[in-house]
């Protein structure tokens, strides 16, 4: 019988910038209110990068550096990183390799992807067929984004929205019944106008025409968006579980992508979820893209037990959007010195 050799995560580690950006801050920036934010979103707080040296690389290289250290991994063990971002530092010049070179990974090969929301979803199944398929050992995706470089701080409809941060996890192949089962993606670029950052690529090059009509921030149709991601979340979630078999009740966790706590609660109410089994921490970080579903993992990962069912849900520009099916192994730990 041919054994399934599985990828399963070995390791997490997460960053967040220090610098609190409350609700009542806002206040002070735009024409909003603490209780609005609060009841329409779930968001108290975010972290932002308030130091103009920094870049998404810095925010993907600390996540790591905790990843390597909580494990006792050493740079040199590490095959390949996939960044997930949507915003890299540099047009050209894939954020990987600077992660890769600041990290002293000296046998790795970095690479970007790019699904906005959806990204670190459809990163880590790329991950995982690198793993399956034997061509790598250990693979690190990460999702980082820094999200206050392209928000426009006087626009409430965003600004209350999105803050910065770094998720990262370690896949290795293991015999064993765990890891990731499935995934069932989709995109329709046809709703891309609702979500967009439009100038900066090679549609709409930077000019001073972008730069005098704001089109390097990010702007959104919330209320399409809204509606979009409940539906798309919980049909691929459904998807999932059909096609393994499983019942919602079967599930231990749901870890969804963190836009808004209603979008979030929905979602779970749709699929016949308890509150407890719903992974949140939107209150403290707010939208951190791509880096939402890593730096949940690392904020509960002492919750997740061996052979626990975990669906990891996601919705973002593109549009993109769906499901991942993972059971939880064992994270390696460093030795105590
Ligand atoms: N503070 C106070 N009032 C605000 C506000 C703010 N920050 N932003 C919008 N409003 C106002 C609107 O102007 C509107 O006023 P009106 O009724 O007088 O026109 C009212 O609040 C309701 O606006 P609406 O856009 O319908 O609110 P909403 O309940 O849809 O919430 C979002 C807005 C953006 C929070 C919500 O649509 C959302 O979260 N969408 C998805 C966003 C998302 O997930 N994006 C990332 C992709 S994964």
């Amino acid at each position: 019988m041919r054994i399934r050799k599985n990828a399963v995560i070995t390791a997490v580690g997460g960053y967040v910038p220090d610098t609190v950006l409350s609700n009542h801050d806002l206040e002070k920036m735009v024409d909003t209110n603490n209780e609005w934010i609060v009841a329409r979103t779930g968001i108290k707080e975010r972290r932002i990068v308030n130091d103009p040296g920094v870049a998404t690389s810095d925010l993907a290289v600390r996540a790591l550096k905790r990843l390597m250290s909580d494990a006792g991994v050493t740079p040199h063990e590490i095959d390949c990183v996939i960044v997930s971002t949507s915003t890299p530092d540099y047009v050209m010049v894939s954020t990987g390799s600077i992660v890769c070179e600041k990290a002293g990974l000296t046998k790795a090969w970095g690479i970007d992807t790019n699904a906005a929301c959806s990204g670190f979803l459809y990163a880590l199944t790329l991950g995982a067929s690198m793993i399956e398929s034997g061509r790598c050992k250990k693979v690190v995706v990460i999702g980082a984004d820094k999200n206050s470089s392209i928000v426009n701080y006087s626009d409430r409809n965003t600004c209350i929205l999105f803050g910065d941060g770094a998720g990262a996890v370690m896949l290795e192949q293991t015999e064993e019944p765990v890891g990731l089962m499935d995934s069932f993606f989709r995109t329709d670029g046809s709703g891309k106008e609702n979500l967009i950052v439009t100038a900066g690529g090679s549609r709409f090059p930077a000019s001073q025409q972008t730069l005098d009509d704001q089109l390097h921030y990010v702007r959104q149709d919330g209320r399409v968006v809204f509606k979009a991601a409940i539906q798309g979340m919980t049909d691929t979630c459904n998807e999932v579980l059909q096609a393994n078999d499983l019942l919602s009740s079967q599930i231990n966790y749901l870890i969804p992508h963190q836009a808004n706590l209603r979008i979030i609660q929905s979602v779970g109410d749709y699929l016949g979820l308890s509150g407890d089994q719903v992974k949140i921490n939107i209150d403290r970080y707010g939208n951190t893209t791509s880096a939402t579903i890593p730096l949940v993992m690392w904020d509960y990962k002492d919750d997740f037990k061996y052979g626990d069912k975990i669906i990891l849900t996601a919705f973002g520009a593109g549009f993109s959007w769906g499901a991942t099916y993972l059971k939880w192994g064992r994270l390696r730990k460093a030795a105590q010195e």
